[in-house]
């Protein structure tokens, strides 16, 4: 099967809990071989992306859709160039990783006391955050003034009896009340398949 089929949904799913079974069964085989993040995470972007856009009825209205899809991810987690002299990056900002949609904000500090926005505070209090309305999010930090609601998943890796914060995974959406309950469940199932398919 084509790569670009993956974010083909057959009519037999419905249901919002359908769609995230169907993208994760779809992202676990396109994850399979290799474990490197960037990759990983470009192709979960894209896969999350596309296939939302492909579920017209999934917002309610079909001119509202998801608009953004990806990945902010600690700092101190990036490459660090073998070719140019270059420091590592502090852990405690996130750094813009791999998306789909139009650019956006490079930087979210995640400091203690300087944190601010949806990412921040999902990182900082490692639980999924849904917001109906960014209006109503004090700290909101606006990439697009289009957006209207959101939805933020930490990632977590838990290894060796360890647990260690990672990043976040974020959508956006021109709706209001874009996410729900069924989004976070299964929105959090695709963000640990993409943690534990990968190496950090
Ligand atoms: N709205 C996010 C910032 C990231 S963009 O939405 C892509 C926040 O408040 O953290």
């Amino acid at each position: 099967m084509p790569h670009a089929d993956s974010a083909f949904l057959p009519d037999s799913i419905q249901t919002k809990s359908e769609f995230w079974d169907h993208v994760h069964l779809q992202l676990s085989a396109l994850l399979d071989g290799q474990r490197y993040w960037v990759s990983n995470l470009s192709n979960a972007a894209s896969l999350i992306y596309s296939s939302l856009l492909g579920f017209p009825k999934y917002f309610g209205e079909s001119d509202k859709a998801v608009n953004w899809a990806g990945f902010y991810i600690r700092g101190d987690l990036f490459p660090i160039s073998r070719i140019s002299s270059q420091s590592p990056l502090p852990a405690d900002q996130l750094l813009l990783g791999p998306f789909c949609g139009k650019p956006a904000c490079q930087f979210i500090p995640v400091a203690s006391g300087k944190e601010r926005g949806v990412c921040a505070a999902a990182y900082v209090k490692r639980e999924t955050i849904v917001v109906p309305d960014v209006e109503e999010y004090p700290g909101h930090i606006a990439c697009d003034g289009e957006t209207k609601s959101e939805i933020v998943c930490p990632l977590i890796l838990e290894h060796g009896g360890r647990v260690t914060i990672l990043g976040v995974l974020d959508l956006d959406c021109l709706a209001l009340n874009g996410f729900g309950e069924e989004d976070r469940v299964g929105l959090e199932k695709v963000a640990k398949l993409v943690v534990d398919s990968s190496d950090w």
